[in-house]
């Protein structure tokens, strides 16, 4: 699916005094089968950016475009089975006695017989290496244990676009690596995954593009390497440490991910 947003604004509250201008005039696509990573800090609009691209929230101006066509015309639980959207802290939206029945509660809205809602459960909670959650209660669970429960019952809704909202946010290093990891495991798998994140390092290992946010504007959208050597000061750290270097060794090239600038560095000192 090629998801695009032109022109999004978006107020919240509007004609009180409470009135914010959260998104002022967005345009970006999401390519089929592209890791798309959302930066910028507390309040540039990242979450109610996202919120827009299965039309939980409805654009004040502009719209939303799902391969070329008017997104408010498509039926909207179609929408939010094909662009699948994991808040921020999804744990805290868990209900089910079970995290099994937790996972199969949306596939199964879907009228699907009810072999492949239990296909899709175990799958999903399998990609998420979760499979020895299912018979538990998700309350009793860790804050690791528990997003992973919650962005299992997304994948099982086999969504075109996965959309995740600081996905590692406070997560334990090795499930963020495991995450990362599935993020690119469904990326080549055809399946395009926004990927919102305050984390510049780990957006610089998965991202193809990057899109930076400041106070509902796109500051820039590009690359890793184009959006992120554009600025080094507000960059991973493998960037501001290369493009320190560049200044005097300029084959060092633009590496951008950690094991491509190991290997720049490298190569500078054999040379
Ligand atoms: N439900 C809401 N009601 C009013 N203002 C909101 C609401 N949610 C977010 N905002 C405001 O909109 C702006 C963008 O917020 P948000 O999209 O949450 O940014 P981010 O996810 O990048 O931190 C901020 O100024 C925030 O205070
Ligand atoms: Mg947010």
């Amino acid at each position: 699916m090629r998801l695009e947003l032109r022109d999004v604004r978006y107020v919240y509250a509007p004609g009180t005094p409470f009135e914010v201008e959260a998104l002022r005039g967005v345009s970006l696509v999401v390519e089929p089968g592209e890791v798309l990573g959302i930066v910028g800090g507390t309040g540039s609009g990242k979450s109610t950016l996202v919120q827009h691209m299965n039309l939980l929230l409805t654009p004040t101006g502009g719209e939303v475009l799902v391969d070329g066509v008017d997104a408010t015309t498509l039926k909207k639980s179609e929408l939010r089975r094909r662009v699948g959207l994991v808040f921020q802290f999804p744990e805290s939206a868990l209900f089910a006695p079970t995290v099994e029945e937790d996972v199969a509660f949306a596939p199964r809205q879907l009228g699907l017989d009810e072999e492949e809602v239990q296909e899709r459960v175990l799958e999903s909670l399998r990609a998420l290496e979760a499979g020895e959650l299912a018979a538990r209660s998700p309350f009793a669970l860790s804050g690791g244990e528990k997003r992973r429960a919650a962005i299992a019952g997304v994948l099982a809704m086999k969504p075109e676009v996965l959309v995740l909202d600081e996905p590692t946010a406070g997560l334990d290093p090795a499930t963020r690596e495991d995450l990362l990891a599935l993020i690119l495991g469904l990326r080549n798998a055809g399946i395009s995954v926004v990927l919102v994140s305050h984390d510049l390092d780990e957006v610089a290992e998965v991202a193809d593009r990057v899109c930076a946010l400041q106070e509902g504007r796109v500051r820039a959208i590009g690359t890793p390497a184009e959006v992120f050597y554009r600025e080094p000061a507000q960059a991973p750290a493998t960037v501001r440490v290369a493009s320190l270097l560049r200044e005097s060794k300029p084959e060092i090239g633009a590496p951008v991910r950690f094991a491509e600038t190991l290997d720049a560095l490298r190569a500078l000192q054999g040379a």
